[in-house]
């Protein structure tokens, strides 16, 4: 089988697709620095799988590290979750974001190129697009400027790599274009530990439900939506890391650089997640009407049909079980991985 480089995969979304490539029966090498991180989520993931994986710890800004990766282990393929994901911070500290994010993907596709791999499936994100267009959100529709920083880097990345792919044949990418990721795996073992406050919705709902913050503030209650509040695509976690095994499966087979929606096809207001919440979950989450939050959109959710037909991948999980799932990572972690 396969064995497979996993950038970032101590991290959230990467850790569930770790455990999916283990069960899948790939090999697998985690190359993290730990930056938002701790490599207990892939004690975890061993210990659910009953299957070991290679860690290293380091940076995807240092080439040779990076080589001595490749030189000591025969890689197939990349999945390249490594890079910062703070779009506020990504305000505060650009230079951090490029560097990370943009300098950090050209020296890994230059260790790849170097080692003579070329297939690479990139997280890009549903922000790429221009906010113009019109949800269901499909990959043809134009990308834009995201009013971000941290945007701007997936933009740019996923920019460089289809012009990498044109330059040379023997590339082949996929990028996958995440809307809302959420939830848990359902043994309540592994899942999202933000540092600090949260910026993202789902994580500020568990803790103020779990009693560590005081209420939630729900960010404009005026937009243009069923209920006056922001509506978004919100994917379950496992559903996501599968995506990932769909898109190395696709990649054996096709070369060149091609883009997919990765999102249940359904559009959630925040206070439809909330409600659904309470409901599903019998605990209450205190709440206020506060502004709007400076670049927030009133609606974005995707056109998954690309994503169904060419990937064969189909999202399984519904919001209920994002919202159990999410909810028992907490109760069983209430600090994350700290405990
Ligand atoms: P995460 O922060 O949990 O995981 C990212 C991992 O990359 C962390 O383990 C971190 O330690 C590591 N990392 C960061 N910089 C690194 C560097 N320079 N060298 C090596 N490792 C480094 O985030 P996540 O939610 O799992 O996101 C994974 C990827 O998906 C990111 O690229 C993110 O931008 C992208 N993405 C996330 C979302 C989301 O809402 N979570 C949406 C769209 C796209
Ligand atoms: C969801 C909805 C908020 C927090 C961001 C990034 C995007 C991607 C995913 C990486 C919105 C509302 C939120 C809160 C709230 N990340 N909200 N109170 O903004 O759709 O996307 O994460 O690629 O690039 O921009 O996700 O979870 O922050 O917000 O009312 O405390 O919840 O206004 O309508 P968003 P989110």
């Amino acid at each position: 089988m396969a064995n497979i480089l996993v950038t970032g995969g101590a991290g959230y979304i990467g850790s569930h697709t770790c455990l999916e490539l283990l069960n899948a029966g790939y090999d697998v090498v985690v190359y993290d620095n730990l930056s938002n991180s701790a490599q207990e989520s892939l004690n975890r993931v061993e210990s659910l799988t009953g299957k070991k994986l290679t860690f290293i710890q380091g940076d995807i800004r240092d080439s040779v590290a990076l080589d001595s990766v490749f030189a000591e282990h025969q890689i197939d393929a990349v999945i390249h979750f490594a890079g910062l994901k703070a779009v506020g911070e990504s305000q505060q500290v650009p230079l951090t974001y490029f560097d990370n994010n943009i300098a950090g993907s050209i020296q890994l596709v230059q260790a790849m190129q170097r080692a003579q791999v070329f297939n690479l499936v990139f997280s890009s994100s549903a922000t790429v697009y221009d906010e113009a267009n019109v949800s269901p959100l499909n990959e043809d529709m134009p990308t834009g400027m995201p009013s971000n920083n941290y945007g701007y880097t997936k933009l740019i990345v996923e920019q460089l790599l289809q012009k990498l792919s044109l330059s040379d044949q023997r590339w082949s990418i996929a990028l996958l274009r995440y809307f809302n990721p959420v939830g848990a795996h359902q043994s309540g073992q592994i899942g999202e530990d933000p540092q600090g406050i949260p910026n993202n919705l789902m994580p500020f709902v568990t803790q103020v439900a779990v009693g560590r913050r005081e209420k939630l503030s729900i960010f404009g209650d005026d937009y243009d939506t069923v209920d006056g509040t922001g509506v978004r695509d919100y994917i379950h976690v496992v559903d996501l890391a599968n995506a990932h095994l769909c898109a190395l499966q696709n990649r054996l087979n096709h070369n060149g650089c091609r883009a997919w929606n990765i999102g249940t096809g359904k559009g959630k207001s925040v206070l439809q997640v909330k409600n659904t919440f309470e409901q599903v979950n019998g605990v209450k989450v205190a709440f206020e009407i506060s502004p709007r939050r400076e670049g927030d959109v009133a609606t974005s959710f995707a056109n998954n049909v690309r994503a169904i037909e060419e990937l064969n991948w189909t999202p399984k999980y519904n919001l209920e079980d994002m919202l159990k799932d999410s909810w028992r990572w907490q109760q069983q972690n209430p600090n994350g991985y700290r405990d």
